[in-house]
């Protein structure tokens, strides 16, 4: 089977290279970027790809690789920050740019290359960098330019090597995933073979090896992530496997009793965990804190699930990738403490493993299917671990968990009824704490306004707002005020992500 690996220089978005490649249908792993040679060649990798990074090769104690690697014989392929590090290498020369590019621009191709085959002579793409190649290594001719970089893109066909400036993993390079197949299939002459399928063997294997005699418990939410990782758990370690479902009381309308219908077949335990939950975050208005004390009573209701169950070290989690970036990495920044990531107490005395780690929602629900999980559950909107307490803003209080649940209930019924449930990523309800005066039948109303949230998203990385019809967000608006005591005021969230993120907290 065809396998690349990408060295991780620290970009935040570096597993989407990994994605990409997978995307083109063979296999990737991504592997720190100062390995060395003898443990690269080890896993006899066909191609390599570099990542970039935040670091410039000017600072000190920069990210590095095994020069060796790159008169190996593998065709390499460098992106921004790998291109650099190439060059620098290699003994070109690369200068701090007068000022950082960021954003969209235009490539102009120079020079006929199989990297470019089939691509416009001009085409947008996305740069994000600070230093740039001002002389490339001997034996590299440049093969593209934009305004502000001379050298986009250089390659040596006869040692390989291959760089660009720019990022074609991401969606704003139109023609990104074009160059990579290029790179892969003209220049490594690797073969698309393979497939999700294989993903569900490798994961399976892995946590036989990870859990081996013992026992694990899956956190099982309803989710497409959790089900997808009880349904590998379920294949790799049968009867050793016990399912739990936490019930918060953040839970979205008939949630719990949907689960337990779904879950029939596998040996699923329901904690009902709610007076803990809610007697923790009384008075909690802090985003933040609120999900720390989410994750610290999530471990504590499982060590009293597991108390149930009998002796269990290990805890299965559906963790998907996205979740892990945005709770920050070494180099990366936290966003959010995602429950099952940032938010798990230092005391957490069990052996996590999170076998859809390194993938995206997408690819989870595609190994979903290969699974045979009903569409119910594959194709579920995602809900976040920390439940509705995200989606209050303010102190989560009984009355509000039935205000935000109720409004819910009701956005996604008038979603499902239009008919727009699988093309739009999530549609829901935000509880916000202040107040509003309005006016209803004759009496004057003050009370609190629910937001509508919907967006379109390929990952949850990035989102845009859906331009939902002004007749359904009309009737979402009167039944919401209609029939859900305390709000009088309905809004509509027109903030793309970034520079929102998709929940508001
Ligand atoms: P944000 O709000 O960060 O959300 O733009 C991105 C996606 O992740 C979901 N989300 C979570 N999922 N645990 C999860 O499992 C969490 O703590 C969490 N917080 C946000 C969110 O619903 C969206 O789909």
């Amino acid at each position: 089977m065809s396998h690349v690996i990408v060295l991780d220089f620290g970009a935040q978005y570096n597993q989407l290279i990994a994605r990409r490649v997978r995307e083109a249908e063979v296999f990737c792993e991504v592997m720190p970027g100062d390995t060395s040679l003898e443990d690269i060649m080890e896993k006899t990798p066909d191609a390599l790809i570099l990542s970039g990074g935040p670091a410039s090769v000017f600072q000190q104690g920069a990210p590095t690789m095994d020069p060796r690697l790159l008169s190996a014989g593998i065709p390499t392929l460098g992106i921004c920050y790998g291109m650099q590090l190439m060059t620098r290498i290699l003994g070109g020369d690369v200068r701090p740019a007068a000022e950082r590019e960021y954003g969209r621009t235009l490539l102009r191709i120079i020079e006929s290359s199989p990297l470019f085959k089939g691509i416009p002579e001009q085409s947008q793409v996305w740069m994000s960098h600070g230093d740039v190649v001002k002389a490339t290594p001997p034996g590299f001719e440049t093969l593209a330019f934009t305004p502000t970089t001379p050298i986009a893109a250089m390659g040596n066909a006869e040692q390989k090597l291959w760089a660009v400036q720019y990022h074609p993993e991401v969606h704003h390079t139109p023609n990104g995933f074009r160059m990579l197949q290029n790179f892969l299939y003209l220049i490594a002459g690797l073969r698309p073979d393979w497939r999700p399928d294989d993903l569900i063997e490798t994961s399976v294997q892995q946590i036989c090896n990870q859990v081996g005699e013992r026992r694990a418990l899956v956190a099982l939410s309803g989710g497409v992530d959790s089900a997808v990782a009880a349904a590998l758990a379920h294949r790799a370690i049968g009867s050793r496997l016990t399912a739990v479902l936490i019930d918060h009381g953040l839970m979205r309308e008939n949630e719990v009793e949907e689960v337990r219908q779904a879950f029939s077949d596998m040996d699923l335990r329901i904690e009902n965990a709610a007076p803990q939950f809610l007697h923790a975050l009384l008075g909690i208005t802090e985003p933040e804190t609120k999900r720390k004390i989410i994750g610290r009573e999530f471990i504590r209701a499982f060590e009293r699930a597991r108390e149930n169950v009998g002796t269990v070290e290990c805890l299965i989690q559906g963790t998907v990738y996205p979740d892990v970036i945005e709770s920050g990495s070494k180099k990366a920044e936290t966003i959010k403490s995602h429950h099952n990531v940032g938010g798990l107490p230092d005391d957490a005395d069990f052996t996590i493993i999170e076998p859809l780690r390194w993938l995206f929602k997408d690819e989870v629900r595609r190994v979903g299917i290969a699974l045979g999980l009903p569409e119910s559950i594959v194709w579920r909107q995602p809900f976040p671990g920390p439940g509705l307490a995200v989606r209050i803003v303010g102190e989560v209080t009984p009355d509000a968990i039935k205000m935000v649940r109720h409004a819910d209930a009701i956005i996604r019924q008038e979603i499902r009824v239009a008919g727009l449930e699988r093309q739009i990523w999530q549609a829901f309800a935000v509880l916000l704490d202040v107040r509003s005066v309005g006016v209803m039948g004759d009496s004057r109303t003050y009370g609190h306004p629910i937001v509508i949230r919907a967006v379109e998203s390929q990952d949850g990385m990035t989102a845009d707002w859906v331009r939902l019809p002004p007749e359904l967000l009309d009737k979402m608006a009167s039944r919401i005020v209609g029939e859900v005591s305390g709000i009088n005021r309905v809004v509509y969230d027109i903030t793309s992500k970034p520079p929102g993120t998709i929940e508001w907290e």
